[in-house]
């Protein structure tokens, strides 16, 4: 098995590198703190550099990858394969002498349960041969027997000890993963996954989070703030703190999830505020079923400027959604004056 060495100028850290495992997976497994993002050769943060020819890369065509300099031997860790010993140069910020408290693993696991929830968007549930535990907002990669790379899905609920992993998947036109979900009969097909992953988590038991919370989320980036949801509810973090929450879908038909929300907006009417948007209909007539949830027009961003004068201050913020809404949302949160820190979201593309 290949000994993988990360270093840089702050000390060095040598581990073991299983067949088929990338360097960011061996790495995280046994608690080097390297940076990622998706872990799934998206978004660049995994950056470092290798000597030319020491590693393989996985997926050469990653979008993350576009703007590498090979001459330089930078390379993606979670794109990047080693059959041999290597020497990773990681950036300088990265403290080597530190060890991640939680480590993810890999995991044999079973998929099944697809379940239509809206149109193009489906849950499926993921049953491990083990168990794992994750804090609320993480994700976890997965990747179907026979197909190549891994898929980051988060997951929509809270769970200790976890065996049966829940996510919620959008249809991506074309993508291989998603359409297989979608097309064909993938129940109880073999995963293998990894995990758990992400930074953007919430953990009521720091007081530092015991806070007033603002979730703006479109689409399927509603997963993770499901789970971040799941979690306060289950300590009755709204019974002493505040939630401002907009929902935003193309059209009506698209909403899911609204029972699960109904139940949260239950645990404490007088302290979540939960708001659906709509960017491609007109009028704000209610669904009959969901009369506590006022209906507006406009992207997510739009409609909680619209209604949050005052709202975000202080506020723990959570995010998700396609890239304009990210984009919007965080414009609007920064001009508010939260502190970059205090928002927390995945970029899913
Ligand atoms: C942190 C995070 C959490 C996410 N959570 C969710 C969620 O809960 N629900 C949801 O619907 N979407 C989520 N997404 C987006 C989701 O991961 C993508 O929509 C999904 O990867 C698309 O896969 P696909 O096979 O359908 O599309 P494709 O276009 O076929 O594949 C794109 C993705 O597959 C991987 N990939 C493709 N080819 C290769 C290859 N040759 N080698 C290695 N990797 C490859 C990469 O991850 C790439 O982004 C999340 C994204 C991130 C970053
Ligand atoms: S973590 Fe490697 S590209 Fe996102």
């Amino acid at each position: 098995m290949p000994t993988v060495t990360f270093l840089n100028k702050q000390g060095r850290v040598a581990v073991d590198c299983q067949e088929g495992e990338t360097l960011l997976q061996a790495g995280l497994r046994q608690g080097v703190p390297l940076p990622y993002g998706c872990g799934a050769g998206v978004c660049s943060t995994c950056v470092a550099r290798a000597r030319p020819g020491t590693v393989e890369t996985d997926w050469a065509d990653a979008p993350g990858a576009q703007n590498l300099k090979h001459d330089k031997g930078e390379c993606l860790l979670c794109q990047s394969l080693v059959t041999d010993d290597c020497e990773i140069l990681v950036p300088g910020k990265i403290d080597l002498a530190q060890t991640l408290a939680e480590t993810p693993a890999h995991h044999r696991a079973r998929l099944h349960d697809v379940a239509l929830v809206a149109p193009d968007v489906a849950t499926f549930q993921v049953s491990l041969e083990g168990q794992s535990d994750y804090t609320a907002g993480q994700y976890f990669l997965v990747r179907l027997e026979g197909m190549q790379g891994y898929r980051p899905y988060s997951m929509t609920d809270f769970q200790r000890e976890a065996q049966t992993l829940n996510f919620v998947i959008k249809r991506i036109p074309n993508g291989k993963f998603s359409e297989e979900i979608f097309s064909n009969d993938v129940s109880e097909a073999k995963v293998d996954v990894f995990g758990p992953m992400g930074l953007a988590t919430f953990d009521p038991s720091d007081p530092n989070e015991a806070r007033d919370l603002v979730c703006l989320v479109g689409g399927s980036g509603i997963a993770g703030i499901m789970s971040v949801l799941d979690r306060a509810v289950s300590v009755n973090h709204f019974e002493s703190h505040r939630l401002f929450m907009v929902f935003g879908v193309r059209r009506r038909e698209d909403f899911f999830f609204l029972d699960e929300l109904k139940r949260i907006k239950e645990s404490a009417p007088d302290n979540v505020s939960i708001h659906l948007a709509v960017s491609e209909e007109e009028g704000s007539e209610e669904l009959d079923a969901y009369r506590d949830f006022p209906l507006h027009q406009g992207f997510v961003h739009e409609v909680a400027e619209r209604l949050g004068d005052g709202m975000f201050e202080n506020r723990l913020a959570f995010l998700g959604g396609p890239p304009a809404m990210l984009t919007g949302s965080l414009a609007l949160l920064l001009g508010a004056g939260l502190p970059v820190t205090d928002i927390r979201y995945d970029r899913f593309g």
